[in-house]
């Protein structure tokens, strides 16, 4: 092609000098393998607050600077100062690793800078195929339909809708009851919210001791609400509890679901995956194929980068109803760039989306479902080490014992009361974290305010794990040594 002369006149956001960016754009991605050949020298560290004080300050720019004035601004000032979850003792929350392969998949997306919420370019037909390997690994049937999202909490919304569609058309949203046991994600309450059925209307069905929800009394709630005139909807079932791990009885819940003509929701952010690992653990996601929608993500287990989550839906027709709606400017044409069959809008809120699905279609050519599934199973495995590991402890009480790859537990001391135990705890994650050695979140189980690993990190080894309880040991010493009451 022509290269072109710019007028000085005309504008334009391009480089001046095309080498030299070509120089400083190697130059940044040898920083960034770097980075990623060596996660292990980055854990999460603190930014300094004369940065954030400065970031807070700073005044919008009129004029630009040079490129490599940016880049050096990046080098010191922002990326050093990561989530750190690409460290392998990152065990926080539910966050995935990342992957080396989305760094090439970024580079790519960006040049392409594609617009796939429709029209007929490779995007939709790459995110289509990612769907439909997921609609066959997961066991939903042909007439199922999919889109990619920014995670689980947008993928939960978008189902709710298609489902409060379907049930409002007799009954108004208020009169609309859901359910979920007691442990379910937040993102139920929030989309119940914005879907205008309000949370005030979900029911927190209680939990087995093995914290999956109570079958028995998720029926009686159903039937309670029946004969009280309200319409139950929505069902969510849990594959892989944000707290503990712990699956729902998918089938029995779906059987339950189909005799009332409920919705049911399978929130398997991160669970869904253990359909790809060895027994015992795959036994989880057994009934996942009945749900009527299913809602998971790429960036936790399989650590594909931030962000993309992903909706299936099992009746497709319904599932384009809800959202399809094409104005004279968004017309399609049999031919021409305004042509192709699938546009992504007619499934969700987002006509402008990115091309999320380039890094998951590398990840899923160059890892595999089995290659997911052998991290899972490994994960999984790493759980129940630092169980053992932790049971072998003095000061520490295991919380249960994993079912998935979450690992809980308390560090106790004698004499210590509730909240005296709450602060510990956290100041030992706290600690753990400042110093680098590994990064524990704290939750609530059974009451008791725990220190909780949820392992999802195809980095880890277990050399991480054994290294991450020495430095819980060790913490707690600390803390007791110095502060006989650790408060
Ligand atoms: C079980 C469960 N559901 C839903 C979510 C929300 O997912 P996202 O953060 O991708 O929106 C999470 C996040 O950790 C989760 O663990």
């Amino acid at each position: 092609m022509n290269k072109q002369s710019k007028a000085p006149s005309e504008p334009t956001l391009d480089p001046d000098d095309w080498a030299q960016f070509r120089a400083k754009a190697h130059e940044v991605l040898d920083m960034s393998i770097d980075r990623l050949e060596n996660a292990r020298d980055h854990p999460w560290q603190p930014v300094p607050s004369d940065l954030k004080q400065r970031f807070s300050r700073e005044p919008a720019p009129s004029s630009g600077s040079p490129l490599s004035q940016t880049i050096e601004e990046i080098k010191t000032d922002i990326f050093p100062y990561a989530t750190g979850n690409t460290h392998p003792a990152f065990f926080g929350w539910v966050h995935g690793a990342g992957l080396p392969d989305s760094l090439i998949a970024a580079m790519i997306e960006a040049a392409m800078n594609s617009n796939c919420g429709g029209r007929d370019h490779i995007a939709p037909y790459v995110e289509q195929q990612v769907i439909t390997w997921c609609r066959e690994m997961f066991g939903f049937p042909k007439g199922a339909s999919g889109i990619l999202v920014s995670g689980t909490s947008m993928a939960t919304m978008l189902a709710m809708v298609v489902a409060r569609d379907k049930a409002s058309a007799n009954s108004p949203h208020t009169d609309l009851t859901a359910y979920a046991s007691m442990g379910v994600h937040s993102a139920i309450s929030k989309s119940l919210n914005i879907v205008g059925v309000g949370s005030k209307q979900l029911r927190r069905i209680k939990v087995n001791n093995d914290h999956t929800m109570d079958i028995e009394a998720l029926a009686a709630a159903i039937v309670q609400d029946i004969s009280a005139g309200t319409t139950p909807f929505f069902v969510v079932a849990t594959l892989g509890g944000v707290n503990t791990g712990a699956s729902d009885d998918l089938r029995s819940i779906a059987n339950l679901c189909a005799a009332h003509n409920i919705w049911l929701h399978i929130d398997g952010a991160f669970g869904v995956w253990a359909k790809c690992a060895d027994a015992p653990w795959r036994d989880a996601a057994i009934g996942m194929e009945l749900a009527d929608s299913l809602a998971f993500d790429f960036h936790k287990w399989p650590s594909v980068n931030y962000d993309c989550g992903c909706l299936l839906m099992r009746d497709g027709d319904q599932h384009r109803r809800a959202f399809s709606e094409r104005p004279e400017y968004l017309r399609s044409a049999s031919h021409g760039l305004a042509g192709g069959e699938l546009w992504f809008c007619d499934y969700g809120l987002e006509l402008s989306r990115g091309f999320r699905a380039l890094k998951v279609w590398m990840a899923l050519k160059t890892h595999g479902f089995d290659g997911i599934g052998q991290v899972v199973s490994k994960n999984c495995q790493q759980a129940l080490l630092m169980a053992t590991l932790i049971e072998q402890e003095d000061g520490f009480e295991l919380s249960f014992k994993p079912t998935l790859n979450i690992c809980c537990f308390q560090a106790v001391f004698s004499g210590a009361t509730r909240l005296e135990l709450d602060q510990f705890n956290q100041q030992i994650a706290t600690a753990l974290q400042l110093n680098g050695t590994a990064v524990f979140s704290t939750t609530t189980i059974d009451g008791r305010s725990v220190l909780r690993a949820a392992i999802v990190n195809h980095r880890c080894l277990n050399q991480d794990i054994e290294q991450a309880v020495k430095g819980l040991r060790e913490e707690r010493q600390r803390l007791l040594k110095h502060q006989p009451r650790p408060i």
